[in-house]
Order: C-alpha cells, then sequence, then structure tokens
C-alpha cells in the first residue's frame, strides 16, 4: 500500500493564506495543498500562479482550488479566513464576527469527515481556536492556534539583534493571549545557556529600560505593521509554515501555541499561548515553566482578559 500523501488544506487566501502558500510551496513540506475561499476567483488564481513556480520550488507540490470535500482525508486544515484588525482594532474586537464565520467553516469541514488536526491563524487566535474545539468535538490536543509563536519570533529577533547574537542562540518566550495582555518570560530567557542577567553583567549599556522596551515593541509590533501597510502577514505565515513542518514531520518540536489547558499554569478550559511539544498528533505535552510571581500574575490576568472576552460567545 502506497504511503498516502500529506495534504494540507488552506481554508483563506487572503494576505495571511495566500503568503502561507508561497512560503509552504517554496519549503517543499507537503504533496498536496488545497485552496479553499469564499472568494473563488482569487484562490483559483493563486493555485494557477503558485503552480507556475513549481520547476522553481525544491519539490513538487500538488496545488488546486478544491472545496470542503478535499478535507475529508486532509491531515492539516489551516484556517485563516475571516475580518482582520483595521487600525485602531485589538484583536478582541473582532471575536463576533469571526466566531460566526468560523461555525459555518468547522461544520463544513466536519461534514466531509476530517480527522485530522487543526491550525488557526484567524483573530483573536486564542478565542477563535477555543471556539474550533467545541465546534468540531476533535480531542483538544489536534486542535491548535498559532498563540504566540510570532510573538516570541519577535521576541528573539529583537533580542538577539539587541545583543549583537544570532537569534537561533536566543531562548526566551512570550506567552498568554497573542495580544495586549501577553507577557514576557524574562525568568526563563537565556542567550547561549546564559540567563540575561548574567549575559548583561558587565555589559555596562545594557539597561532594563531597553529589555522592556524590547518587549512592548514586541506586543504592539502588528499595530506599528498595520498602520504603514494595512495589515501583517509574512511573519504569522512563516510561523504557520514553521508549525506545519513540526506537524508534518513529527518533530516533536517546542512551540509557543495556542493550546488547551487542564489545570496547567494553574488554569483549565481555555486556549491561550504557551509553550508545548508539537507532533504529528499535534499538541504532545504543555511544557510547563517555573514562572516568577509577577509572571504568574501577568499570566492570570491574561487568562481573565480572553475568559472574559469569551463569556458572551460561548455563554
Ligand atoms: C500579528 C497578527 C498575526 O501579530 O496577529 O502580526
Amino acid at each position: 500500500m502506497l504511503r498516502r500523501v500529506n495534504r494540507v488544506v488552506l481554508i483563506g487566501t487572503g494576505f495571511v493564506g495566500s503568503s502561507y502558500a508561497f512560503a509552504l510551496l517554496n519549503q517543499g513540506i507537503t504533496e498536496e495543498l488545497v485552496l479553499i475561499d469564499l472568494n473563488k476567483e482569487k484562490a483559483e488564481g493563486d493555485a494557477m500562479d503558485l503552480n507556475h513556480g513549481m520547476p522553481f520550488a525544491p519539490s513538487r507540490t500538488k496545488i488546486w482550488y478544491g472545496d470542503y470535500k478535499d478535507c475529508g482525508v486532509a491531515d492539516l486544515v489551516v484556517i485563516t479566513a475571516g475580518a482582520n484588525q483595521k487600525p485602531g482594532e485589538t484583536r478582541l474586537d473582532l471575536v463576533e464576527k469571526n466566531t460566526k464565520i468560523f461555525k459555518g467553516i468547522v461544520d463544513e469541514i466536519m461534514d466531509s469527515g476530517f480527522n485530522g488536526i487543526f491550525l488557526v491563524a484567524t483573530n483573536p487566535v486564542d478565542i477563535l481556536t477555543y471556539a474550533v474545539w467545541k465546534f468540531s468535538g476533535l480531542p483538544r490536543g489536534r486542535v491548535i492556534g498559532s498563540g504566540t509563536i510570532l510573538d516570541t519570533a519577535r521576541f528573539r529577533y529583537l533580542l538577539g539583534e539587541y545583543f549583537d547574537v544570532d537569534t537561533r542562540n536566543v531562548h526566551a518566550y512570550i506567552i498568554g493571549e497573542h495580544g495586549d495582555t501577553e507577557l514576557p518570560v524574562w525568568s526563563h530567557a537565556d542567550i547561549a545557556g546564559t540567563t540575561i542577567s548574567e549575559w548583561t553583567k558587565n555589559k555596562a549599556d545594557v539597561n532594563k529600560d531597553d529589555l522592556n522596551k524590547i518587549f512592548l515593541n514586541v506586543r504592539d509590533a502588528a499595530y506599528h505593521i498595520i498602520e504603514r501597510k494595512g495589515a501583517t502577514y509574512y511573519g504569522i505565515a512563516m510561523g504557520l509554515v514553521r508549525l506545519t513542518k513540526a506537524i508534518l514531520r513529527n518533530e516533536n518540536s517546542v512551540l509557543t501555541v495556542s493550546t488547551y489547558l487542564d489545570g496547567e499554569y494553574g488554569h483549565d478550559d481555555i486556549y491561550i499561548g504557551v509553550p508545548a511539544v508539537v507532533n504529528r498528533n499535534g499538541v504532545r505535552e504543555i511544557v510547563e515553566l517555573d514562572l516568577s510571581d509577577e509572571e504568574k500574575a501577568q499570566f492570570t490576568n491574561s487568562v481573565q482578559v480572553l475568559k472574559k472576552t469569551m463569556e458572551p460567545v460561548f455563554k
């Protein structure tokens, strides 16, 4: 019996979705990619445009404009569809309209017999990931949100720039809501195995204000980008490709995804960004960092803000 090929179905070929499809093709991570969007012409045009680049790609990805029936044998369904933030809007402002859109999408997908993994990117991603879990009835580990994967990448990039160190040698996490209440886990941030305070010990020009400014730039990055170009899409698309690779290649990678807490970090019945081991079966386990008292309080605030926003939607 031939090994069935990997199939990814992408729901939503807007800025984020089409950037994800482009990055996925260029990294040669899946054998099949199905594009679905309300705007049929756009999705068909994207499929044609991407297919014409195939000779330049590292391997062949069969790409087509499809429909929800194609989800039946899919390994992974990635959802980027929905309204996105406009200048001055927070991610939480989108909850009402996007939850409604998601109910219809998830029902169609589940009607196909889909039994794979959901990867959600649409904002507010933590609440919409919870909605996909509720609407789909799939085991919670098989419904994953992009969470703070991009925030953590921004954090590592800016710390690497500040300390003039390859970002791959910077280990630092942003956890909590993918949004205004996210928090940096300074207590576990390290550069090449040395804590940030050890690294800064004899560097007189490093100060706490600079480090706090770095976190604020991470937290508010989307607002700054949206003010300039109207939306963000390359960073999140690359984060979604990283997650797709961890899942399809069964990598057991630790990534700060939006996953379900069932007592971890002292909270339950919520999807929120924490470090978790991600593989072919979704989230294998949550990595529980020993947070400082201040970090615990910030994390609890993040949980409470999300729960308060969710209340009217899931009452
Ligand atoms: C951002 C979007 C993905 O943070 O929420 O850029």
